[in-house]
């Protein structure tokens, strides 16, 4: 059966299902469906994907610091937004993602690893800015660019805590990223 005849016999399918329930979806309503969807993506200035926007999960705003006690490549570790969530706060002295403060360079990560719960702790690098390796698969990351994994076995980047800095005093208002060991993150905006 050729491609047009083909087209015409699941044309004249009951509501596009064959044989007992093995489809539900025509071959022809596949096609027509992506063609759609490819035309939609080769129109000029449209595009599939949509705006993007970092999830983040809101938790209670809270004081998890402030900027004249950090030191520059001193890391200081927080509980956030659970007491058995352990995460690090820490003056990169370079820019970063997210980063907070006069120069952009106060940011605070998850120190449990994404691909499976690794500790970081002690594990800062100030020469680099990253933090790594994870001592059971070696996956380290660069806290300058949200975490984003430099090398290792992991594929995701490690949650971000979101900060906010008023005066002197540094809070926690969520987290990007969903932290190991949470099946999901609550108050997703
Ligand atoms: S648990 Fe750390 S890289 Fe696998």
């Amino acid at each position: 059966m050729n491609i047009d005849n083909q087209l015409l016999h699941d044309d004249h399918s009951k509501d596009g299902h064959e044989d007992g329930d093995r489809a539900c979806m025509s071959r022809r309503q596949f096609l027509l469906t992506g063609g759609a969807l490819v035309a939609m993506a080769t129109l000029p200035g449209m595009s599939l994907a949509a705006p993007l926007h970092a999830l983040k999960a809101g938790y209670a705003r809270t004081k998890i610091g402030s900027l004249s006690a950090l030191k520059e490549g001193m890391p200081l570790e927080f509980s956030y937004p659970y007491a058995d969530v352990h995460n690090v706060l820490v003056k990169l002295g370079a820019p970063a993602g997210g980063g907070v403060g006069p120069h952009k360079d106060v940011v605070a990560f998850n120190q449990q690893r994404t691909h499976m719960g690794g500790p970081l702790n002690g594990a800062y690098k100030a020469q680099h800015q990253v933090l790594g390796p994870c001592p059971l698969h070696l996956t380290t990351f660069d806290l300058t660019r949200h975490g984003m994994v430099v090398s290792g076995h992991a594929t995701e980047s490690l949650p971000q805590i979101v900060l906010e800095v008023q005066g002197d005093d540094i809070y926690a208002t969520g987290v990007m990223g969903l932290i190991y060991g949470y099946a999901a993150n609550t108050g997703r905006a």
